[in-house]
């Protein structure tokens, strides 16, 4: 479909409901499914950077109506619903905690491994009733499960229901999407598979005013053979500099205390800028001299962390020396198949390197067991790195075959007990190693961000420290949005405990 055949009629009042059917003659149903092969390619075609608006003749269209998103995933998604939820604020709707009383319900769902689809699979199912009840409710799926035309597929049959789908990169076509829900009796699909885009002055409702998200970059280049990311989020293109800047600039004068820069591989940052050289360890040096006590970034690919990059981090104040960074395999050969293209000496050589820079650096990683055809002895070399880094944790993960993807041709000679086996000796030693380093806190000064009540107890505040472990202490509310010296009075098996020796609002 062509930008020309995208233009929807809007004339009519967009919040008159489907079952009106006299506008019918105003619209045309999109439908624009997704397609793996052209989510593959990788044109030379420029990045488009764009603004966005509301179009005027969508405003108010959420008068009176509530929406409600669900957010499967990773951060990623998790900020593109707080940008979902900007636009329904924008055309006027209201948020609501719960399915029961939302006119719109959104999934925004993962595709990362089968159970994560699963999930939402289930969820639809549920949902099914629910639309029986409420004709005039709309429910959309969005997310990376929806840039997968199996996905898309088995919605149609299996879920008819559904009023629209729509892709990763069609976000900020949510008011027309919503608009074409509304008049048409079919279902909506709008996934653009191959796009260059950037979109500026997304409108966001965060969640919480204590740490926010800021989006460095879209899309991943890796192609990792077992990763569905490249193809549902498109191709690596970054943000331009000063708009990153200006928006943390903007959050810090808002008073947020932490900022997470987030991209799938942020260590690419800045390599799609054609008219200039310029990495995340030069962006990393403009926002460290923001007035903003600590930013964060994630995720870091070992391949593309410049010595740059260290020697900025190296100057910390503001920047943490809390890095993850995925090594999904201590193996060379394994690390080879999964076209990771690094070995596991130049991980090593790297670890090594950013503990000589900052000595007191915490790392924290993701791997992935039961890759096909893995070994005993290439597993145990997944056992050795992990206790010669000592990551204070990880992520660890069974392979899960993804439809598209390189590695779900590979025949497996690995059973599935095998897999399950290797995880939870993995697991053993990835709590071990958690519990001492959490020990080693006992008697220390730390300083934590309040983030509020802890979840189980009221009476007690909860926060997380530079290297992000949750600390629960008593503490006056006031101290809720602030940066508090804590001494850690003991370890738990996650957390720690501990006492508020004084209230400080940390200054770089
Ligand atoms: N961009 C990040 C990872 C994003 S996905 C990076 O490259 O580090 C988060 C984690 O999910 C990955 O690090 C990997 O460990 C895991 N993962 C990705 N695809 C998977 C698959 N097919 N099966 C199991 N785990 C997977
Ligand atoms: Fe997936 Fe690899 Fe890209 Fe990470 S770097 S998102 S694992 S393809
Ligand atoms: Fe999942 Fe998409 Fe993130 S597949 S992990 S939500 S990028």
């Amino acid at each position: 479909m062509n930008e020309q055949q995208r233009k929807e009629s809007t004339q009519v009042n967009p919040s008159d409901k489907k079952s009106e059917k006299d506008y019918s003659q105003y619209f045309q149903t999109v439908y624009m499914p997704p397609s793996l092969k052209d989510a593959k390619k990788r044109g030379k075609e420029e990045v488009k950077y764009d603004g966005f608006a509301i179009p005027e003749q969508f405003r108010g269209m959420g008068q009176d109506k509530k929406f409600y998103i669900r957010t499967y995933g990773c951060q990623m998604n998790e900020h593109d619903t707080e940008v979902m939820a900007g636009i329904f604020m924008a055309l006027g709707y209201e948020p609501t905690n719960g399915v029961e009383d939302a006119d719109v319900i959104l999934l925004n769902t993962c595709a990362i491994r089968e159970n994560a689809e699963n999930k939402v699979f289930g969820e639809l199912g549920h949902l099914k009733t629910l639309k029986k009840q409420r004709p005039g409710l709309l429910l959309g799926v969005c997310g990376c499960m929806s840039q997968e035309e199996s996905v898309v597929n088995r919605i149609l049959k299996v879920h008819p229901f559904v009023d629209m789908i729509f892709g990763t990169h069609n976000i900020h076509r949510l008011p027309h999407i919503l608009n074409e829900a509304y008049m048409s009796k079919e279902m909506v699909v709008e996934v653009w598979s191959k796009e260059g885009d950037v979109i500026e002055n997304l409108p966001k409702q965060r969640k919480g005013n204590i740490k926010a998200w800021v989006n460095i970059m879209y899309g991943c280049d890796k192609f990792c053979t077992y990763c569905i990311v490249p193809y549902t989020r498109g191709k690596e293109r970054s943000r331009r500099p000063e708009e990153i800047v200006q928006e943390v600039r903007h959050l810090a004068a808002q008073g947020y205390k932490e900022i997470t820069l987030l991209g799938q591989n942020v260590n690419a940052y800045g390599k799609d800028f054609e008219d200039m050289e310029y990495g995340l360890g030069d962006l990393m040096e403009e926002i460290h001299k923001i007035d903003i006590p600590r930013i964060r970034f994630t995720t870091s690919h070992p391949r593309d962390f410049d010595d740059h990059l260290i020697e900025v981090l190296a100057k910390g104040g503001n920047l943490l020396d809390h890095i993850h960074l995925p090594v999904q395999s201590g193996s060379t050969d394994v690390l080879k198949i999964m076209a990771r293209k690094y070995s596991r000496e130049s991980y090593l050589e790297l670890v090594r390197k950013i503990k000589e820079a900052m000595p007191n650096a915490s790392l924290t990683t993701d791997i992935i067991v039961g890759f096909p055809n893995e070994t005993d002895e290439q597993f145990e070399e997944t056992m050795s790195l992990y206790r010669e880094v000592e990551f204070d944790s990880a992520y660890t993960f069974i392979y899960s075959p993804r439809e598209g993807t390189p590695a779900a041709k590979m025949e497996d000679n690995v059973p599935m007990e095998v897999k399950k086996e290797r995880l939870q000796r993995l697991n053993a030693l990835v709590n071990e190693t958690s519990a001492k380093k959490l020990k080693e806190y006992e008697g220390k000064v730390v300083d934590v961000l309040v983030e509020g009540e802890s979840k189980n107890n009221p009476e007690v505040l909860a926060g997380y420290t530079e290297k992000s472990k949750l600390v629960n202490f008593r503490a006056p509310k006031t101290a809720i949005g602030q940066i508090v010296k804590v001494k850690i009075t003991k370890a738990k098996t996650w957390t720690l405990d501990g006492e508020m020796i004084e209230e400080t609002v940390e200054v770089n």
